[in-house]
Formats: structure tokens, C-alpha cells, sequence
């Protein structure tokens, strides 16, 4: 196990980073992180505590342009991208050719078929080093692949509102629960947060404010990474139909999974299944029959809420979870990844309570 580890964040100004450098500040097996921002952007006397003051009084945390060289000259070690995918499918190549552990926050290392990468549309320079790198890299939700983790140089943490789906379905679809050949249905209701800070038209206070929509209703990108890790559960296709909807909360995302179950089975039954598979697992909190899963208990932390319910009258488990998009659905999941990566007890630096009320 290593004793001290020195990790930078690219993409420290945006959400995700600036969560990832407020988790990485605690971490008692961290130096002080290396912050970078898009190239000249902030300029080298900038300072994260400027543009977020309530991490300030620890003597700053300087944010510098990304450069290859700094990242040698400061012994990086542990790399986390919190880039958009087109930036991170150019960089993890190099990255990895540097050896130093990456985790990549983007969607550009995910999918392992061709058919699915196709939906990002990605122009690789190289596609040969492109498919090398993806075959080393790792999905990054440890209660699927926490051996394969324990041994990855290149970790695709997952996206949020597939992690969460994952995980309310994987119970089900891995104990051969669901009917496969009748669809199962996914609604998501996401913070604002989960745009990230660059955003554009229709993420203005007035249009999020008091205001419930849904988007990408067919074709968001993450329905890849659920079918890829849903059907590797099950053992044979499944297919998803997701609809996303932008809710006005900060941070939070809720997930509702009906699925049509093969044969009768009891809300006992299903939540018994739900604890048996989850009883080791140190981020999941599986809620018994009088409780259902709301986003304010996971706020600020590494939690995903789930639990289940089976509805007798119409033959369908309908699976929860909640979980915050900044933590399990993003910054969490990489520290929780990069733990297992380094040898460190996974739930390092990620040990706190909701938020709630
Ligand atoms: N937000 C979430 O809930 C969430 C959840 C899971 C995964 N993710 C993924 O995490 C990544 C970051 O998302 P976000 O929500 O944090 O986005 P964001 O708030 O818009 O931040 C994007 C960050 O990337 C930097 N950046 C943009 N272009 C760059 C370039 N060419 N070179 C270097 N840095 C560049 C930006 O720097 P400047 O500020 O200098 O422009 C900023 O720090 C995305 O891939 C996203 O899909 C986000």
C-alpha cells in the first residue's frame, strides 16, 4: 500500500472537480492536490478559494493551466479528469503512457462496444491506441468490478444517472428476477448541478426555477452504460427505456425503475434479495418497507439509497435509488475508485453524513 499519494484535478472550476478537490483536501493519504483549469482560462496566480471562498484558510489552492510538464514537476501520480469526454478521450492516451493512475470522470471510456461508442461521436487520431486504452479501462462502480479495480491503471467512473439505475436494477436483473423480454422503464430526476457550471440557454434561474422538465427523452448517452452493465449482470440483452428530467435542486438525483418481473415474487422477498447483495457494501443503504429513498440523505455524501417494491397487480418490481451526482454520481465514486486502486480502505476521505434536513 502506498503511504502518500500526489493527485491533481483537471477541471477543478467545475462542479465535479471542485468536488473532487473538496473530498481530495481531507484525504489523509493526499498531498495538497494540483489544481488545473482550462488551458490560460484562469491564469497561474488564480486561486480555487477565489472562485469557491468556503474552501479558503488552508493557505490556497493555486490553479494553473494544464501542462503536461507541471504535471511531471509535481510528481503527480494520481490523475483525475473532470473534463468534458472530448478533452478526456485526447488525454487518458497520454496519461497512461505517463503512468500514472487515471480516473476519468467523462463518459469518453465507458462503453466497450464499438456499436455503443459510436453515440459520442468520438474522431480518435489513433484508433488503434484508442482501442488499447480502452481495453485497460475499468468501469468504475466498485460494487460491480471492485477486483478489476484493485488492478486498474485507467478507471471510466460512471456516469450518475447510470450508477444510480445500476444500481437499483443489478439485484434484480443478476438474480434472473426480471422478464427481459418486456421492457423495463427508467424515469430520473436530476439537480441543476449535473449540467455542470458551463451551461447555456434554459439553465438560467427563470427557466429552472419552479420548473419541471424532461430532455434527451430516447436518447441520452448513459442508456449505453446501463444496457452494457445491466446485460453483463443478467447474462443476456437488456434494453432500457430512460427518461431524464431536470428538476429545480442543486444537487440530487432520483431514480424510479419499473421492471416486469418473470414471476411472482413479495416486497419481502425482493427487499431481502436487495439487503443480501448489498451487506457488504460500505456506500449503500438499503431502506426496509416503511422508508423510500429521498435525495436530502445522500446530499454531500457517498451514498446510494435504494430499496424495492413489488407491485402485485401488475407483475413489476419498481426499484429506487438516490444518490448526489457530485458524490456517487461523480467526485465519491472517483475517491472511492482511486481508494481501491491505491490499496487504501475505500471509504477514505468519503465518511460523512447527510445533509438532510
Ligand atoms: N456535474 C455532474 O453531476 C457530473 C456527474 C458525473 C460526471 N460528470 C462529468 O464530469 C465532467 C465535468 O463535468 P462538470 O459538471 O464538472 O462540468 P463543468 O462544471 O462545466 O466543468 C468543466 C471543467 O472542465 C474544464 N475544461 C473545459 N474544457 C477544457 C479544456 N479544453 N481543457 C482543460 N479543461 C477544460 C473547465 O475549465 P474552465 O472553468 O477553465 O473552463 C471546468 O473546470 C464531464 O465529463 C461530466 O460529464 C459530471
Amino acid at each position: 500500500m502506498r503511504q502518500t499519494i500526489q493527485p491533481a484535478v483537471v477541471g477543478a472550476t467545475g462542479y465535479a472537480g471542485f468536488e473532487l478537490a473538496r473530498l481530495l483536501v481531507r484525504h489523509p493519504h493526499a498531498k495538497k492536490p494540483v489544481l488545473f483549469t482550462r488551458n490560460g482560462e484562469a491564469g497561474t496566480t488564480a486561486k480555487l478559494d477565489e472562485l469557491y471562498p468556503h474552501v479558503s484558510g488552508n493557505g490556497g489552492y493555486p490553479l494553473e493551466p494544464f501542462r503536461w510538464e507541471t504535471l511531471r514537476a509535481k510528481g503527480v501520480n494520481v490523475l483525475f479528469l473532470a473534463t468534458p469526454h472530448e478533452v478526456s478521450r485526447e488525454w487518458v492516451p497520454e496519461a497512461v503512457a505517463q503512468g500514472v493512475h487515471v480516473i476519468d470522470l467523462s463518459g469518453a471510456w465507458r462503453l466497450e462496444t464499438p456499436e455503443y461508442r459510436a453515440i459520442y461521436d468520438f474522431k480518435d487520431e489513433n484508433p488503434v491506441l484508442a482501442d488499447k486504452i480502452m481495453a485497460q479501462a475499468v468501469y468504475g462502480i466498485p460494487e460491480l468490478h471492485r477486483t478489476e479495480l484493485k488492478q486498474a491503471a485507467l478507471v471510466a467512473n460512471a456516469g450518475c444517472y447510470a450508477t444510480s439505475i445500476i444500481l437499483a436494477l443489478v439485484p434484480l436483473v443478476r438474480a434472473g428476477l426480471v422478464d427481459l423480454n418486456h421492457g423495463i422503464v427508467c424515469d430520473s430526476k436530476s439537480g441543476v448541478s449535473g449540467a455542470g457550471r458551463a451551461t447555456g440557454e434554459g439553465f438560467d434561474f427563470v427557466s429552472v426555477n419552479e420548473n419541471l422538465r424532461p430532455y434527451a427523452v430516447t436518447g441520452h448517452k448513459h442508456i449505453a452504460e446501463m444496457e452494457q452493465e445491466l446485460s453483463a449482470a443478467a447474462g443476456a440483452p437488456v434494453r432500457v427505456s430512460f427518461v431524464p428530467h431536470l428538476v429545480p435542486v442543486t444537487r440530487g438525483l432520483l431514480a424510479t425503475c419499473s421492471a416486469p418481473l418473470a414471476g411472482a415474487a413479495s416486497t419481502e422477498e425482493l427487499l431481502e434479495l436487495f439487503r443480501h447483495r448489498y451487506k457488504e457494501e460500505p456506500f449503500i443503504r438499503v431502506l426496509g418497507p416503511g422508508q423510500l429513498p429521498a435525495t436530502k440523505g445522500v446530499t454531500g455524501t457517498n451514498v446510494a439509497e435504494v430499496t424495492v417494491r413489488a407491485d402485485a397487480r401488475t407483475g413489476r418490481a419498481i426499484a429506487f435509488c438516490a444518490i448526489d451526482n457530485l458524490g456517487k454520481g461523480a467526485a465519491g465514486q472517483a475517491v472511492q475508485n482511486a481508494n481501491l486502486m491505491l490499496g487504501f480502505d475505500e471509504t477514505t476521505a468519503l465518511d460523512t453524513a447527510g445533509l438532510a434536513p
